[in-house]
């Protein structure tokens, strides 16, 4: 984000996945308006290049968010946090539900829906408790795309817990945002022909004529923590790639 503000000077924001695309990218807009941020990874090396590219009075802590007396240890040493955002991901759990290795989508509820809810508890005692969590879930939580009824059921879980949430823990704000497809480092994974090939073809067929960038989501994310009137909501970010279309 290029404007900056001292909207965030004196709050201390942690973002747990904050070593690569939209967890960085949210830190950086947070950082750019003052605040203190702690990003959060799995490797020492990702998370010293992220802190550096982010700037301002950031700082990283190696953490496993799947590891319970590791989020707890975390949180025992963090102070009180303003505004938490959990942007943790998995890969684990798509595919044909015909064919779904259900020890698959096991390892993606590990992957994501456990660890945003356990660092989410966890925090409870150290979140001032006017401040805010955002969670990060996916379109597909609801976008009735063939293959991922097992994304949807990790997603979809989480977004669920919303609503409830911002009720029972009030005043502390609970948001979610769910993004389409974002171009970010998550998608190494696919080659780059093909996920070139993927990206051009979601681009023509999404209103807004391209794939998502993690600033686009971390503009979002902001927003969310920034906005003390919104809470209980679930931030659709796609580009209206997720409209129903009638069919
Ligand atoms: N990119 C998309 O198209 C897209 C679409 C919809 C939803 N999302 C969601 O958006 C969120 C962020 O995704 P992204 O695209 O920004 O992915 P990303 O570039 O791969 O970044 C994920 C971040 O989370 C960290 N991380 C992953 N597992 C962790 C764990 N167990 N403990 C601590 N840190 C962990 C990663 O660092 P380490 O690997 O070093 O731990 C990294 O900093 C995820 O929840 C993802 O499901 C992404």
């Amino acid at each position: 984000m290029s404007t900056t503000s001292n909207l965030f000077t004196g709050r201390h924001v942690v973002v747990m996945g904050g070593s690569s695309g939209i967890g960085e990218a949210a830190a950086a807009a947070f950082a750019a308006d003052g605040a203190e941020v702690v990003v959060t990874g799995r490797d020492r090396d990702r998370l010293d290049a992220a802190v550096a590219r982010i700037g301002g009075r950031t700082s990283g802590y190696r953490l496993d968010a799947a590891d319970p007396e590791a989020v707890a240890a975390f949180f025992a040493q963090a102070g009180t946090v303003d505004h938490l955002v959990v942007a943790v991901s998995g890969a684990a759990g798509s595919g044909p539900f015909a064919q779904l290795d259900l020890a698959d989508l096991a390892t993606g509820f590990d992957a994501k829906f456990w660890p945003q809810v356990r660092v989410l508890q966890a925090a409870l005692p150290h979140l001032r408790s006017d401040g805010s969590v955002t969670l990060i879930t996916a379109a597909s939580a609801r976008a009735a795309i063939p293959g991922t009824a097992g994304l949807a059921a990790i997603n979809g879980a989480l977004e669920a817990m919303v609503p409830p949430l911002a009720v029972e823990l009030a005043p502390l704000r609970i948001n979610a945002v769910s993004p389409g497809v974002i171009d970010t480092p998550w998608w190494d994974r696919v080659p780059v022909e093909q996920r070139t090939a993927l990206f051009e073809g979601l681009a023509a067929t999404t209103p807004v004529g391209r794939v998502g960038r993690a600033e686009d989501v971390a503009r979002v994310i902001h927003l969310l923590a920034a906005n003390t009137f919104v809470t209980g909501v679930v931030f659709d970010c796609t580009g209206g790639a997720n409209l129903p279309t009638g069919r």
